[in-house]
């Protein structure tokens, strides 16, 4: 079925997004058209830690709520008046950081006497997909099966959407997920092992088109029990031995961590400072990675009997993942959607999105709406 019925096609929703370590906000109308999408990245704060410090991206959120939300009203070339309700995300996420988010829509929802809409972090993530397909004139046919997978996140869901009195209303089942760390999670555990700066999807994407992806062999997570689950944590650790093992990698790290403290993080600047044989791990990871992701997601797919792949979160701006499931989707004729790399990784226009069809339905929360750091969404 088509999702993009819609009684009001012009209503504005102002979405806010504040779980991790982006501040965003949007204003999405008629749930399909981005007036604006502004997203302030904390990542030069982050990143000498190697890592998300909770404290300081609450702290960060605080310092630009207001004015993320000024410059998406801005940008939009509405006023927040003209706002028609107000979609936030209530959780999954950093406790503090939702905080931020989830009592700034309230307060401002209550200031303009608008709807306030609670939307779940990973309901933003599948909508980013649908939202931008149908921007660009594509349908998605649902159900579908959509891989989340990001830093916080590697989760398979079955989505649906059922229409009623012209009201669409999404559902999800949970097919699997991973049982230990992210995949994204991954991805920046390895670029700092390697000395290759964080985040570490955006390098290892970049360095890894110049390694031989076959050059290290890693096994296969041997899991029993739910075939859609995951495991990283294994390939994680092979890395992590690989490093121990030899002192000659190891000065190689050092010298890409001290070119990291001077400030150089270009791909070409770590490329001169890699040798073949780490450039053919770092490939051989990113395809192990991906490899794992798209068999699963596939196989997914077929024993649920859709023809429709939605993926989405971070690591889905990877280019390989991209790739390989475009190749895999041809060969299954399976159609596979992914939101713009801006729409990837964290923004409130998703958000705003999730929110409309809740909006239609006048799915509204009180003032007592509370964050939930460890919200499910099925
Ligand atoms: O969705 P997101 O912005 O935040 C979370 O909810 O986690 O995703 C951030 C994650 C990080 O782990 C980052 O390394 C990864 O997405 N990432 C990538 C790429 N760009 C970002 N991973 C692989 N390839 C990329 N091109
Ligand atoms: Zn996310």
């Amino acid at each position: 079925m088509e999702p993009s019925e819609s009684r009001s096609k012009d209503d504005l929703i102002l979405g806010i997004e504040s779980s991790c370590d982006e501040t965003a906000a949007a204003i999405v109308a008629g749930g399909r058209r981005i007036l604006s999408s502004v997203v302030a990245s904390q990542v030069e704060i982050h990143r000498k830690y190697g890592g998300v410090v909770p404290e300081l991206a609450s702290r960060e959120h605080l310092r630009r709520i207001v004015p993320v939300v000024r410059e998406a009203v801005e940008q939009a070339g509405v006023g927040l008046p003209d706002v028609d309700a107000i979609a936030v995300t209530q959780g999954p996420g950093l406790i503090g950081s939702l905080l931020v988010g989830v009592t700034y829509g309230k307060v401002l929802a209550m200031a303009l006497g608008k709807p306030l809409i609670a939307v779940n972090h990973l309901e933003g993530h599948v909508h980013a997909v649908i939202l931008e397909a149908q921007a660009a004139g594509r349908s998605v046919t649902l159900p579908a099966v959509c891989l989340i997978v990001s830093g916080g996140h590697t989760i398979l869901y079955y989505v649906r959407a059922e229409s009623e009195n012209g009201v669409v209303r999404f559902s999800y089942s949970r097919l699997g997920g991973t049982r230990d760390d992210a995949a994204g999670e991954a991805y920046d555990k390895v670029a700092r092992m390697l000395g290759l700066g964080y985040p570490g999807g955006p390098i290892i994407d970049r360095l890894a088109v110049h390694g031989n992806p076959k050059g290290v062999r890693f096994a296969e997570p041997k899991m029993k029990g739910n075939p859609f689950d995951f495991s990283f944590s294994g390939i994680k650790t092979a890395v992590l031995y690989q490093v121990r093992r030899s002192p000659e990698l190891q000065e190689e790290i050092k010298v890409r961590e001290e070119a990291l403290a001077r400030g150089e993080r270009s791909a070409d600047a770590l490329r001169a400072l890699s040798k073949p044989a780490t450039l053919d791990m770092v490939a051989s990871f990113q395809s192990a990675v991906v490899d794992n992701l798209v068999n699963r997601t596939v196989a997914a797919a077929e024993q649920a009997a859709v023809t429709t792949v939605l993926v989405s979160g971070g690591v889905a701006a990877n280019s390989e993942l991209r790739k390989t499931f475009e190749a895999e989707g041809k060969r299954r004729r399976i159609e596979v959607h992914f939101p713009s790399r801006a729409l990837s990784t964290d923004n409130a226009a998703m958000i705003a999105a999730a929110g409309y069809p809740r909006y239609l339905a006048k799915e509204f929360e009180e003032s007592t709406l509370n964050a939930e750091a460890s919200l499910p969404l099925a």
